[in-house]
């Protein structure tokens, strides 16, 4: 099977990216290929795990850019075509991104939220589920549209809300199953650029 050239987008920990590039390396017909880590802070510890597992690792410093976001994805743009990126996938990137980039990148995004869209959508997703009393919580990875955490939902992993949970404990609870959802929402999203390929 054709893989598609896989750029992941990162801020931090980079435990999701990580998910990913395992799942890719332990499966030769997975659907796509990393050959870019990106992030927007030099400090990101992903950076070191990319470089570990062999995957080309840069970083590009949004504070470079002060409050030019568009300066400071026109970079990041022309590094991913650099690479030859055909799809994206955000694992704990903390940049809005503007309505230029997300078009030009449309139906080639995905992004992983550690709610069930379309309920907390933002930022302290776990607190304020716990804070609105609800039964369960969990991840969900999307389609990135205009509209932040608003695009259509590939796929979803619940986890229980348990009595005397705090954001900690849920967030870890959450975290095995957002390395467990993502490579197979990744896949779902491969097939779909894929199959639209083949049509156009
Ligand atoms: C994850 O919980 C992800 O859902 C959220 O940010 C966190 C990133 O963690 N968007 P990591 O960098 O993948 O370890």
């Amino acid at each position: 099977m054709r893989r598609l050239k896989l750029a992941v987008l990162i801020s931090g920990r980079g435990s999701n990216m990580e998910a990913l590039l395992n799942a890719a390396a332990a499966d030769p017909d997975f659907p796509a290929q990393p050959v870019l880590v990106l992030s927007n802070r030099p400090e990101a510890a992903g950076l070191k795990i990319a470089e570990a597992a062999g995957v080309a690792a840069v970083s590009i410093d949004h504070k470079t850019y002060g409050k030019d976001r568009e300066a400071f994805e026109f970079h990041v743009d022309a590094t991913l075509r650099g690479a030859n990126v055909e799809v994206i996938a955000l694992a704990g990137f903390m940049r809005v991104l503007t309505p230029w980039f997300v078009k030009r990148w449309e139906g080639r995004m995905i992004n992983i939220h550690p709610s069930l869209l379309p309920k907390h959508k933002g930022l302290d997703t776990h607190q304020r589920a716990i804070d609105a009393g609800d039964a369960e919580a969990g991840c969900s990875v999307h389609w990135v549209s205009a509209g932040v955490d608003e695009g259509e939902i590939i796929a979803q992993a619940r986890v229980p809300i348990l009595t005397g949970d705090t954001a900690d404990s849920l967030a870890a609870r959450t975290l095995p199953e957002e390395h467990r959802l993502y490579p197979e929402a990744l896949k779902i999203a491969c097939k779909k650029i894929l199959e639209d390929m083949t049509d156009g």
